[in-house]
């Protein structure tokens, strides 16, 4: 018998080796116009052997699609939500409504609440300085209080920025919370270790190589930096940004006493268009010098063995803001219809694998808008290009991206087609004063995609139709016990 159980583990071992590195989950965004249905994305998740997600928000569609997967979700409450979760009862009600409710057999495997997404962002002028605490005391308190604590963890998802970010001269063994808010974080992180929970952290070695221009490249990936970064207080030599990045965290966390608290990295990945360094080409890299070093459990100098990661991000995001830069809305490991931008092997065996795509995407017809080469006054061009901008997603046209070398006539064909496709490929939004036409000839050109959208999914399956189908399979179960 044990024989037997003993040789089941080992296959099942094998096939969870096989598939992806352990502990690998992946986030899952919803700001785009256009979304594939939640059920495809589930499906794109088990085809791809992905058993973590981490969600924005705790959507009913979302809960609804991952029940009865096993797939292991950390739901999230919005920074906007933050201050009013400062009120007890408010956060027992959302920890009901969110978490408890979907705690059954065959309901969500929920693993963490994510208190809110980078809410120290200096970008953020403090806003959310005073609430994420006893918003974070709240939502811990209110699952220890439902009697899920033990499974359970509260943490709040922070950029890497809450700490001083490694440099020559200020080397990761020196690492140090933000002298703003470091009696907060000394706090937070007390709280957390109280009830074992785990630090959460976003580490963007393409954003440090973006933000600096004498940012060594080499240094922003794996293979190998030709001027490694030498730490002066215990002479290691750091080979890639990721490492240095990782390490002043734990030394924060030392510097405040809880040097060992595990450390969980809740977004980490690459964008593929929007700028000179964002492209499939180094995402590759990136990804396919991260993936196997997870795969082996390396982890840092500071921190050798597992360390739980969420790639970012699962699906480009249209609808993001691109107050960071034009890269925003493309993260994706796949593109916004859910086929998959280049060879990831995620099970880190560093083979040259396509990931599996969305199955029976639906698309909108085989239509673009284009500018008329007819259209006599151009004196409206600019506004026009301007308006359907403003309305949908230019980003890959800016320098360095996708686009970038069309011609003015390009240019302004690959704006409209963008607004007509957000709009449904709707007559009306190809016209622009005359200065547009519809067309079925596809326009991409080069590296230039003229992309046609997908249709919408408005008829998400709602919890309530999972509920049924689930009380559904709990009546025939039942029957074949009293059978
Ligand atoms: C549960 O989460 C959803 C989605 O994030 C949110 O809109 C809703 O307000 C939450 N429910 C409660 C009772 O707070
Ligand atoms: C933060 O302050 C800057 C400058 O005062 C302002 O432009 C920006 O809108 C503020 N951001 C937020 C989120 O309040
Ligand atoms: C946060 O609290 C401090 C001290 O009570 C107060 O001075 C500050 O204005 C508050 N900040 C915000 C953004 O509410
Ligand atoms: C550290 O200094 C060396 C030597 O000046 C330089 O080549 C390297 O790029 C610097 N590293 C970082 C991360 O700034
Ligand atoms: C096309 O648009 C991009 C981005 O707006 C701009 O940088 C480029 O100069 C334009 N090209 C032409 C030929 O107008
Ligand atoms: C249009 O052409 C591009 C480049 O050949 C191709 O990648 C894309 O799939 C085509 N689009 C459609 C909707 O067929």
């Amino acid at each position: 018998m044990g024989g037997r159980l003993g040789f089941l583990k080992w296959v099942l071992l094998i096939r969870v080796l096989g598939c992806c590195v352990e502990g690998l989950g992946v986030n899952w965004g919803t700001m785009a116009n256009h979304k594939l249905p939640p059920k495809t994305i589930v499906r794109m998740l088990k085809d791809n052997g992905i058993q973590k997600v981490k969600l924005f928000d705790a959507d009913q569609s979302t809960m609804g699609a991952l029940a009865g997967t096993g797939i292991e979700v950390m739901v999230a409450i919005p920074n906007d939500q933050l201050s009013a979760m400062g009120d007890y009862k408010r956060a027992q009600k959302w920890v009901q409504r969110n978490v408890t409710r979907y705690n059954f057999d065959g309901g969500v495997t929920i693993k963490y609440v994510a208190v809110g997404n980078e809410p120290f962002l200096s970008s953020y002028n403090g806003s959310f300085l005073n609430v994420t605490l006893p918003a974070l005391q709240n939502i811990q308190n209110a699952l220890n209080a439902a009697g899920l604590g033990e499974s359970i963890k509260a943490t709040v998802p922070l950029n890497a920025d809450v700490y001083n970010s490694p440099s020559n001269s200020s080397y990761p063994s020196a690492g140090r919370f933000r002298s703003d808010i470091n009696g907060l974080m000394t706090e937070i992180v007390q709280f957390l270790s109280k009830n074992n929970a785990p630090f959460t952290v976003n580490i963007y070695p393409f954003l440090s190589l973006y933000g600096n221009a004498d940012f060594p490249f080499d240094y922003a990936f794996f293979d190998g930096a030709s001027n490694p970064l030498l730490d002066a207080g215990t002479g290691i030599q750091y080979h890639n940004v990721f490492d240095a990045n990782f390490d002043t965290l734990v030394s924060s966390l030392k510097a405040v006493g809880f040097g060992d608290m595990p450390i969980l990295v809740g977004e980490v990945g690459w964008p593929t268009d929007g700028d000179k360094n964002a492209n499939a080409a180094n995402a590759y890299r990136f990804y396919n010098g991260l993936l196997p070093r997870l795969a082996g459990n390396k982890g840092t100098p500071l921190r050798p063995g597992f360390i739980e990661v969420y790639l970012f991000s699962f699906l480009d995001e249209n609808g993001k803001s691109i107050a960071p830069g034009n890269f925003e809305r493309h993260w994706g490991i796949f593109g916004y219809d859910g086929q998959p931008k280049f060879a990831i092997d995620l099970s880190g065996q560093g083979q040259n694998k396509l990931l599996v795509g969305a199955q029976d995407v639906q698309y909108l017809p085989q239509k673009w808008c284009m500018f008329n080469p007819n259209a006599k006054d151009l004196s409206k061009l600019a506004d026009n290009i301007n308006y359907a901008c403003t309305f949908s997603d230019c980003t890959s046209l800016g320098y360095g991206s996708s686009c970038n070398n069309l011609d003015a006539n390009g240019n302004a064909s690959y704006a409209f087609n963008m607004y007509f496709q957000v709009q449904d490929q709707d007559e009306l939004a190809c016209n622009f004063q005359g200065l547009a036409t519809i067309t079925s000839q596809n326009l991409s050109q080069g590296t230039c995609n003229f992309i046609v959208q997908i249709a919408s999914s408005s008829s998400t399956p709602s919890f309530a139709a999972s509920f049924v189908s689930l009380l559904a399979s709990m009546a025939l179960l039942f029957t074949a016990l009293l059978l």
